[in-house]
């Protein structure tokens, strides 16, 4: 009995030393804070522009967004930029938008040398006014 308590402690150690391994390697990248619109908004006025914040610095060169309408066609943005002022910030100017659902795929570079991949949604429906 003795000996099998001792030989779970290797085995604990490495599990402990890898969730804190990963949680180390979450909060490094550049997470998705929030937006706006924000994911799954149902926005009553086409918004002009998208903002992300992200929880790290981003490469604005290595960094980039897409959006669909709801039929899957690419909608023609400018490049994300980030804002002079906050480096963490993303921002993309839209042209106008009809109502429909959009999704924003996103895919960043953080100082850190990661890149984080992810969508989200929004709606823009102008007769919820
Ligand atoms: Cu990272």
């Amino acid at each position: 009995m003795i000996h099998r308590n001792h030989h779970a402690w290797p085995l604990k150690l490495a599990i402990a030393l890898v969730l804190l391994g990963l949680g180390i390697d979450a909060w490094a990248h550049a997470k998705l804070v929030r937006s706006n619109p924000a994911a799954r908004a149902v926005v009553s006025r086409a918004p002009a522009q998208i903002e992300l914040w992200f929880s790290e610095k981003l490469e604005p060169a290595y960094s980039s967004v897409e959006l669909r309408d709801g039929l899957g066609g690419v909608i023609h943005t400018e490049n994300a930029t980030t804002v002079p002022t906050n480096p963490k910030q993303l921002v993309v100017k839209l042209p106008p938008l009809p109502d429909g659902q959009y999704v924003l795929k996103y895919r960043v570079l953080s100082v850190d040398g990661h890149v984080v991949n992810s969508q989200f949604h929004f709606t823009v429906d102008t007769t919820r006014r």
